[in-house]
């Protein structure tokens, strides 16, 4: 199976305001299963476009772990249209790999979308559920979660920003694929 090639802190494209899609066709169908299996394959609970070299509003998440109510949302053109509460909780990405900081966000949203077939649906989000999702919209705004850290959590990870930043400054423009290794039969 051959899954995308994830973006790194320092990759132009992560700063980039992302498109919205105009129609939800076969391409976008196509990049939605992608983005799930380079999710999976790394052990994410939501990916943006952006953070496999797209520049247009399609999420994935699927944060099944914590929440079984809701598997496999694929989200484009994703809106929130309604934040209520306060929450802080630690955050990772899967574009700054090994950081990790407190950010606060709305406890509870609502969000418009389209579905992968194009039908507009809205959801109600909390918990895990909801700082997934704005964590991922936030990507396709060019934000990452590293500037919603504390400037001392920044400052703290300073080095360790920079070797990502570089790693993600070798990384070519658009969307890769990474053929993942053949596990070897044993002999
Ligand atoms: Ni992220």
């Amino acid at each position: 199976m051959a899954v995308l090639e994830i973006k790194k802190f320092g990759c132009p494209t992560l700063k980039e305001k992302s498109l919205d899609v105009e129609s939800v066709d076969d391409d976008t169908r196509s990049l939605i299963d992608r983005m799930f299996e380079t999710m999976y394959a790394a052990e994410g609970i939501g990916l943006a476009a952006p953070q496999v070299g797209v520049s247009r509003r399609v999420v994935v998440l699927d944060v099944r772990p914590s929440d079984p109510s809701r598997v496999h949302l694929a989200l484009v053109n994703p809106r929130i249209v309604e934040a209520t509460g306060e929450i802080v909780g630690e955050e990772g990405c899967l574009s700054i790999p090994a950081v990790a900081g407190d950010v606060k966000r709305a406890s509870d949203i609502r969000v418009e979308f389209l579905d992968r077939d194009g039908f507009p649906v809205t959801v109600s989000a909390s918990g895990i559920e909801a700082r997934a999702l704005q964590h991922e919209i936030d990507h396709l705004d060019g934000v990452l979660v590293i500037e919603r850290f504390s400037a001392i959590r920044r400052n703290l990870l300073r080095s360790q920003l920079r070797k990502i930043r570089k790693e993600g400054q070798r990384q070519a423009i658009g969307p890769i694929e990474v053929t993942e290794p053949v596990a070897e039969s044993p002999s």
